[in-house]
Order: C-alpha cells, then sequence, then structure tokens
C-alpha cells in the first residue's frame, strides 16, 4: 500500500476487518516488520488522538515513531507553490518534504482545510506534494478533505457492535460555534457507502456533502425522520461544503440548537449506539446524558484508532 487516502486504498473491506480483528488480538505479533524503520507523523494542526494513537500503532509494530509538530518544533512551512516567501514562512514544503521523507520509510501528515479555497482544498494540495515530493508511502492522518483512519476504526467499531447483518447508520450534522471541515463526514460517508449498512446522512439544507464520497446515501432533510430505528447514531459537525453555492464554502449555514442529539433524538432510533469521532463539544453536538449513557461508543471507538493505524502501517511494512 502506497496512500491511504480513500476505502478503495485498503481494498477488500471484509479482509481488512479481518485483519483489524487479527491486529486487536494480537497487536505485537508483527513488531518484527517494523525493526529499523521510522515512521514520521507530521501535524500542521492539533490532536490527541491520531497522535497518541498512531505512535502507538507504530510502537506495537516495533517502528521508530518521529512526531513533528510544524510551526512549533519546525520553522513555519509555505505550503503554495509559486508565492513571493516575504512573510512568516521560513522553509518550503518543497525542500522541507524530501528532507523528511530522506530521514523515514513512511510519512503520516495532519493538515486541515483552509476553508478559504474550495479547489485548493478539495484538489489536497498539500497531501499531493507530499507524494510528490517524498517518494514514500503516505497516510493522511485527517487531510483536508478525508480522514480514513478515523473512518476504518468507524467501522471496525460498528462491525462489533452490530446486531443486524445491515445496520441502519445515520450520520447526523449537529450545531458547533466555529466552521469545521468536512474531512470526517467525507470520510465517514465514504466508507460506509462501501460498506454493507444502510446510510442516511441528516442534515440542514445547503450542508450537501461532495457527491464524490455519499453515493449510495438517502439525504433526509428531517432529523426526526433520519432517526426512526436507527441502530448507530453518528454526530458530527461540519461546515458549508459548497456543492451548489462554492462562495458558501466554509461557511457556519445554521447553529439551530435543535439538532443536538439528545435524548428525545435517542428515543426514536432502535436502542442505538451513539458514535462521535471526538473532539466533542458537550451540549452542542451532543447532551451529557447521551454522552455519558451506556449507549455511547465514543471510547472503543477512539480506542480503535490504535487498531485501524496498526493495520494501515502493517500493510505498509509489508509492501516496503
Ligand atoms: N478524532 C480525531 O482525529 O481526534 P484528534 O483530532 O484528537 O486526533
Amino acid at each position: 500500500m502506497k496512500t491511504f487516502f480513500n476505502v478503495q486504498d485498503i481494498g477488500d473491506l471484509g479482509k481488512a476487518l479481518q485483519e483489524a480483528r487479527q491486529v486487536k488480538a494480537t497487536p505485537f505479533a508483527w513488531k518484527h516488520l517494523g525493526e529499523n524503520r521510522t515512521i514520521m507523523l507530521v501535524f500542521f494542526n492539533s490532536s490527541l488522538r491520531t497522535r497518541l494513537s498512531s505512535q502507538k500503532a507504530a510502537l506495537n509494530l516495533g517502528m521508530n515513531p518521529i512526531v513533528l509538530n510544524i510551526g512549533q518544533d519546525s520553522w513555519k512551512l509555505e505550503t503554495e507553490l509559486g508565492v513571493v516567501m516575504d512573510g512568516d514562512k521560513s522553509e518550503h514544503l518543497r525542500e522541507a518534504i524530501p528532507v523528511m521523507a530522506s530521514y523515514c520509510d513512511i510519512i503520516g501528515i495532519r493538515s486541515f482545510a483552509g476553508l478559504k479555497d474550495r479547489d485548493y482544498d478539495y484538489d489536497e494540495t498539500v497531501l499531493k506534494q507530499f507524494v510528490e515530493f517524498g517518494g514514500k508511502p503516505v497516510i493522511s492522518l485527517e487531510s483536508a478533505t478525508v480522514h480514513p483512519c478515523q473512518a476504518f476504526a468507524d467501522l471496525i467499531t460498528i462491525e462489533e457492535y452490530r446486531r443486524k447483518r445491515r445496520p441502519k447508520v445515520v450520520m447526523t450534522w449537529a450545531p458547533h460555534p466555529r466552521a469545521l471541515p468536512q474531512a470526517v463526514p467525507n470520510s465517514f460517508a465514504q466508507w460506509m457507502s462501501a460498506a454493507d449498512v444502510e446510510l442516511v446522512i441528516a442534515q440542514p439544507r445547503g450542508y450537501e456533502l461532495d457527491p464524490k464520497f455519499t453515493s449510495g446515501a438517502r439525504i433526509e432533510y428531517d432529523q426526526m425522520k433520519a432517526l426512526e430505528g436507527a441502530d448507530f447514531v453518528y454526530a458530527k459537525n461540519w461546515s458549508c461544503p459548497g456543492v451548489s453555492d462554492p462562495s458558501a464554502y466554509g461557511k457556519v449555514l445554521s447553529t439551530d440548537m435543535g439538532w443536538t442529539v439528545d435524548a428525545a433524538h435517542m428515543a426514536v432510533t432502535d436502542n442505538a449506539w451513539f458514535m462521535h469521532c471526538l473532539p466533542v463539544r458537550r451540549n452542542m453536538i451532543v447532551s451529557d446524558e447521551v454522552i455519558d449513557s451506556p449507549r455511547s461508543l465514543v471510547i472503543p471507538e477512539a480506542a480503535n484508532r490504535v487498531v485501524s493505524a496498526q493495520v494501515v502501517m502493517k500493510r505498509m511494512l509489508e509492501s516496503l
């Protein structure tokens, strides 16, 4: 495996889930694979789960992880090509990427969407430069439009807790005070569309995700109707994806607190499990009552981030 950005990169989902079960049961069984190998984990943005789970996965595989916080541990990096570098950025990605790549065998990158220029973000301009100029396998640790390690962990969690062959999975938009990228909902929709689940996306009008991620999903503007009979409720905020109106890209179109997932919302489901990728704003996205209930999966979901990262790194090590 040379890149891990989209669900297609993992191949057969059944095989990937089986491998995840093996990795979870015997996490140190492939420690020899990472001997004398190094993974560089490059963070342009904050992280708790991704940073720690990626390091833990690498250590389980016997690899040496190096974590670099851009702008804190390193020079500030310029990411746009063709600019006059007369500002506060001292080094360009064009040099920094091959230098970092020369010190490692695999690179992971966290680089959020800027939410200013839709084309720049949706072209995955920063991620593509790591592929082009690094020459090493690349993992998106949440880039402008995708967060595949999260979506894979979400799928592993749904597989562990589903009680029906084909569960109803509802991803619902929920309010948030700030504009957030679409990477998590894009990847969740993409992975659930590829999995054997009934996917419904509930959202206010204007929040339609890019159709390249949502094929097969039913879009519903009535949140309560969407949640009826759900087996899993996946709450997430995202800003306007700008599909029908590019000028609205990255904007907050609604702060309707009626969309906060509370006990009344969960009451119309089929005793659904509650999921969220974390970090979560309590009593904005989800009520205390729901996230603290025995039906909340947020902690096992976060724990599975080690498993998803380890399967991906294992496959990359096997293909070096
Ligand atoms: N879910 C997730 O990616 O968490 P972090 O932003 O803390 O890494």
